[in-house]
């Protein structure tokens, strides 16, 4: 086992932000990371994926374990379905294209969002109207208090919009290291999200495959948002919010235009990132931080930023879209 010491965190986050920490570990398997567990027993930890969803906005006292456990195994098969189990360390990207070149479905719509498998519960990653609970079957974490490698299936996951136990009350509390997902060998495309039937039909496809979905997909999402290795970001920083029929139905009085998602349950999902450019924050610039000009859901360190000015941004522009529009907005990314 193995500590660097006194680390710059800049090349682990996709924000690009300066910051230290004291110590950090690389572990890829579970004996090696029970024993930085009881290393560092008492001090401040950070479980580290990707660092695509992250925040540094003051150096790190503590240390960073970088999760780096690999291996994707094929546990169970039917006539239908396919359950796989990829090690947490995986990057979700590449697990996405196994699946696609092998022809089973269900995470195509997910293709190129950033980080590792193992972050994926944590949020219940989504895009282009698939979320990872659609998939998800189960996942091994340790459990920090005792080193015990506990189950969860979805029920204990807890998965809701950019939602999980994870996130809530088992927080700090556990190691994800593996997750085994359902994957059909039937698929059915979900086209009908977004303009992913426009994209193939501007590619002149008619009858896609899951490579088709997963390419369509992929030029969206590049020709939206920033490549984090040009400008640094963490994708969308606020989540979607969801307010009652009333308050969707006073702000379109207003803005006929507005984009609103019913949700099923008397609710509505507004789009923040229509919020935030009508109240006149995309592209908005300070120096080295601001708002992307193509997407206003996504903050964006030009180059050298502290974190702190980003966190700040995000502060203005929420009591902003409370003032002018009464919404509540709530950060996405985990703020450190
Ligand atoms: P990290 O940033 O390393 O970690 C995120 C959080 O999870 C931290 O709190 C960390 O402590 C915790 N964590 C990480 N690994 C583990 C583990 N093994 N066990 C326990 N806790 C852990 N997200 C979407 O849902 N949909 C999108 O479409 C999307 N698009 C994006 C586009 C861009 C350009 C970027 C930069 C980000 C985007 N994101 C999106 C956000 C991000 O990709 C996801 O949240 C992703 O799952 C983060 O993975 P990571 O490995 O980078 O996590
Ligand atoms: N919109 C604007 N202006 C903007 C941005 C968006 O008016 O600057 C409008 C769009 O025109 C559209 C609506 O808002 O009508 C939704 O926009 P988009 O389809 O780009 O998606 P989003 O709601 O901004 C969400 C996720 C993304 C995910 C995409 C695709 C959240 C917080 N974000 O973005 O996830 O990739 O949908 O499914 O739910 C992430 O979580 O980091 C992320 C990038």
């Amino acid at each position: 086992m193995h500590l660097e010491r006194d680390i710059d965190l800049k090349p682990f986050n996709t924000f690009g932000i300066h910051a230290r920490a004291d110590a950090l570990g690389r572990f890829g398997d579970v004996s090696t990371l029970r024993e930085m567990l009881k290393a560092t027993d008492g001090l401040q930890r950070l479980i580290l994926g990707g660092g695509s969803n992250i925040l540094l906005t003051q150096d790190f006292h503590g240390v960073v374990l970088m999760n780096g456990i690999s291996g994707i195994e094929l546990v169970r098969e039917d006539a239908d379905h396919v359950w796989v189990k990829a090690g947490a360390g995986i990057v979700w990207h590449d697990l996405v294209l196994y699946f696609v070149q092998r022809g089973w479905g269900g995470v195509e719509n997910m293709s190129l969002i950033p980080g590792k498998v193992g972050a994926a519960p944590m949020q219940n990653i989504g895009a282009y109207g698939v979320e990872l609970k659609d998939v998800f079957h189960e996942l091994e974490a340790l459990r920090v208090d005792d080193g015990e490698v506990v189950h969860f299936d979805k029920v204990a996951c807890a998965f809701g919009y950019r939602e999980s136990f994870f996130k809530r009350a088992g927080k700090d509390r556990f190691v994800i290291l593996n997750v085994t997902l359902r994957l059909s060998k039937h698929p059915v495309l979900n086209t009908s999200y977004g303009n992913i039937k426009q994209e193939l039909e501007r590619r002149g496809v008619s009858t896609p495959s899951l490579v088709d979905v997963s390419e369509a997909v992929i030029a969206i999402r590049q020709s939206k948002l920033p490549d984090p290795a040009v400008i640094g970001n963490a994708g969308s920083f606020f989540k979607n919010p969801v307010v009652s029929a009333e308050v969707a139905q006073r702000i379109r009085a207003e803005y006929a235009d507005m984009p609103g998602y019913p949700t099923g349950d008397g609710l509505v999902k507004l789009a923040a990132g229509w919020l935030i450019e009508k109240a006149g924050w995309k592209g908005y610039r300070e120096g080295a931080f601001g708002v992307h000009a193509a997407q206003a859901l996504v903050l964006v360190n030009h180059g050298g930023a502290a974190g702190k000015d980003i966190f700040e941004l995000s502060t203005h522009i929420l009591a902003d879209i409370q003032e002018r529009f009464g919404v509540e907005l709530e950060r996405e990314v985990n703020i450190l």
